[in-house]
């Protein structure tokens, strides 16, 4: 099983990017929504703190060690960070972006997985897809 390892490490790392650029968001949102988007991107990093937990304790359940310093993660990782300090609705964009390039690696691991008769990252991981999904609606939503 602990073929899936690698993947979830790739994974780890990218989760990781995702919620410092979601801590990033939360600190430097502009503008006349501000109140909204400062709750939303909070709501949305915690979320983010968990799935990099989860990642990683599913690593090391495999027998693996999960990648621990942010040096490690961002070499393996292939989402950006974003320095730029983008308006609020390039934030929004930004974050959609990458909960859809998230949920399609996702999916892929959850194959990976379930070739490997790795039922408990399945388990893991397809409740995460889906509410991502879920996720994804609502802020293209909220872009109108
Ligand atoms: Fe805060």
């Amino acid at each position: 099983m602990t073929q899936v390892a690698p993947a979830l490490n790739r994974l780890l790392a990218n989760y990781q990017v995702h919620y410092q650029k979601l801590r990033n968001y939360h600190w430097n949102v502009r503008g006349p929504m501000f109140f909204e988007l400062h709750a939303k991107f909070e709501e949305l990093y915690t979320g983010a703190a968990l799935q990099v937990d989860e990642l990683a304790e599913r690593v090391l359940a495999l027998g693996a060690k999960p990648l621990s310093t942010l040096q490690e993660q961002l070499d393996a990782a292939s989402l950006a960070e974003d320095p730029g300090g983008p308006d609020a609705q390039t934030m929004i964009a930004n974050t959609l972006a990458d909960l859809g390039a998230l949920t399609g690696e996702v999916r892929g691991v959850v194959k990976q997985a379930a070739d490997a008769g790795d039922d408990g990252t399945v388990n893991l991981l397809d409740p995460i897809a889906d509410e991502q999904e879920k996720t994804a609606w609502m802020l293209r939503a909220w872009i109108g």
